[in-house]
């Protein structure tokens, strides 16, 4: 919740300019801020000249101050990164170390959710990734046996690999990589795990500057759906619902160069 220090403030108005919800106000030439609670979006506080705007329940001493070098990528860097960056499918069988795994998902904790509700939570898989590939591959294969639509777009020789590959040990599931992050999200505050597929993209591109590769993996989600059985391990509260599957690994495999697309199909009007 927004708070004013009253000391600090000089009645800019900049913080009810900025507030998409109308919540701080006007009152006799004094801003005033609400009395319930608001999005805590915190673009009071990021836009007050005179740090006199607060928010209640969060940590301020993680704030930073503006700096140009570091929060304005350079575009072409960005754009660069983002064209190399490919689903990796082949991993090193090398562990991710945990504190390289917090800064990956430090971006999705930044990423923005719908109403800034930041319901989202992150399921990491490790040791116990291999007993959910194994249902997984079962409950794919079987699927697939039996024509269910949900496995149409994907070849019987695939799906049949994947699960003989399971009976061994062997991951082809998630590509052997050594961690697979989950996320799992409230069904009511955002369309489409729309907040997950947000998050997701910004851990992908702080994954890759971190020498990490990753992949999507919407086979799992797949096999989820024919089966909910299979999320059992995440205790999914009744207003959850597991959005998406992330392989994470240090990559075995180096692009010497990108790949071509198709051109975009764009109008201006
Ligand atoms: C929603 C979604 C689901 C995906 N599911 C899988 C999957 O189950 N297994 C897999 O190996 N790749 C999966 N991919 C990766 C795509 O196949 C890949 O992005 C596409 O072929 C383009 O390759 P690139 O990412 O290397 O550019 C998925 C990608 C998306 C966006």
């Amino acid at each position: 919740m927004m708070i004013i220090d009253k000391e600090r403030c000089i009645n800019c108005g900049e913080c009810i300019r900025e507030c998409y919800g109308h919540y701080p106000f006007w009152r006799d030439g004094v801003v005033m801020a609400p009395e319930e609670p608001c999005l805590d979006c915190g673009h009071c506080l990021a836009v007050c000249p005179m740090e006199a705007v607060s928010l209640t329940g969060y940590d301020l001493s993680e704030v930073k101050p503006f700096d140009k070098m570091t929060m304005i990528p350079h575009s072409d860097h960005l754009l660069a990164a983002l064209q190399y960056k490919r689903s990796i499918r082949r991993y090193k069988k090398k562990a991710v170390e945990q504190n390289i795994l917090k800064q990956v998902l430090e971006a999705a904790r930044y990423s923005p959710t719908a109403g800034n509700f930041q319901t989202m939570r992150f399921v990491i898989l490790c040791e116990e990734k291999m007993a959910l590939v194994k249902q997984a591959a079962e409950i794919l294969y079987t699927a697939k046996q039996n024509n269910r639509p949900e496995t149409a777009l994907f070849r019987l020789e695939l799906l049949e690999t994947i699960y003989q590959a399971s009976l061994k040990n062997d991951d082809k599931l998630f590509h052997g990589a050594p961690v697979v992050i989950v996320v799992i999200d409230k069904e009511t505050t955002a369309a489409n795990c729309a907040n997950a597929y947000i998050a997701a993209a910004r851990m992908e591109l702080m994954a890759q500057s971190l020498g990490l590769g990753s992949c999507y993996v919407g086979l799992f989600l797949r096999a989820g759906h024919l089966a909910p059985s299979l999320y059992a391990p995440f205790a999914l509260a009744d207003d959850e619902r597991v959005c998406l599957a992330l392989a994470v690994g240090y990559p075995a495999s180096f692009y010497r160069r990108t790949v071509p697309r198709k051109p975009l199909t764009v109008t201006w009007r």
